[in-house]
């Protein structure tokens, strides 16, 4: 049984008193939610004060990224160390802004994943095409090679506390959500190529959506097989449109 993972990414929003008017706005609202893990990634200055705000709650602090050395010269990174010592259970890598912004590689995100699991974080390996790739007919090629390459050092022992994020970059910020069932084949693709490399490890894996994922979509979304979450920008934002999304109730029942 895969229990559904929700994850709100902040990306580069909210100063730490918005962050904590959020949580203590958000925390009532989804007290009696169930069977779902609730996760939070703030901006990292926020990440200590969010961290202790959660404390003893059902939701859990995540990073939205990590450097893949522990310690060095390597200003303004920040270490999984760094961010276990502040209360971290998940780390997000490889977001698709990360790669074109900043030009990550399949092997740096790969190291990445591979120091969150070391050091006791589950990361949230993000995959996705562009638009270019799909329309060339390339997706299902592009993330294939993301996990290959992305995952080649992750034991199989720990393949089970992997969370894969599959976000296509043309749904993104752009209001635009892949259908259902086009999610669900992608899905579907990455348990499979997850099943070649970890066995039957994969059956264990959550595999998130993300793109434009709203509270009036989500539904249709969690209903997929294969569909065990969302990673959730700009609807995370606001506590009770977060709150709605976490209970990806029917539309009509989730007003
Ligand atoms: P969005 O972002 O929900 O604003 O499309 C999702 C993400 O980038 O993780």
């Amino acid at each position: 049984m895969r229990v559904p993972i929700l994850a709100a990414n902040w990306k580069m929003h909210k100063t730490v008193a918005e962050a904590l008017a959020f949580v203590e706005a958000f925390l009532p609202s989804v007290r009696d939610v169930e069977g779902v893990e609730i996760v939070i990634a703030p901006p990292f200055t926020a990440l200590d004060r969010v961290g202790e705000a959660l404390g003893g709650s059902n939701v859990e602090l995540a990073a939205q990224d990590v450097h893949a050395e522990l310690f060095g010269a390597f200003t303004g990174e920040v270490s999984a160390t760094m961010l276990s010592d502040v209360g971290c259970r998940y780390g997000i890598v490889g977001h698709s802004e990360r790669r074109t912004l900043c030009g990550e590689t399949d092997a740096e995100v790969g190291a990445k994943a591979t120091t969150l699991l070391r050091n006791g974080i589950r990361p949230i390996f993000c995959v996705g095409e562009s638009l270019d790739e799909r329309e060339a007919g390339r997706a299902f090629d592009r993330v294939g090679e993301q996990l290959d390459k992305g995952l080649a050092k992750i034991p199989s022992e720990q393949a089970e506390e992997l969370v894969v994020a599959y976000e296509p970059i043309w749904a993104i910020g752009t209001g635009r959500t892949a259908s259902p069932q086009d999610a669900q084949e992608m899905h579907a693709f990455i348990r499979d190529c997850l099943a070649r490399r970890f066995a039957s490890a994969a059956s264990s894996i959550r595999i998130q959506y993300g793109g434009s994922v709203k509270p009036d979509n989500v539904y249709a979304l969690m209903a997929q097989p294969d569909i065990d979450g969302a990673l959730v920008g700009g609807a995370s934002l606001d506590p009770e449109s977060f709150a709605r999304i976490v209970r990806f109730a029917p539309p009509e029942e989730s007003k």
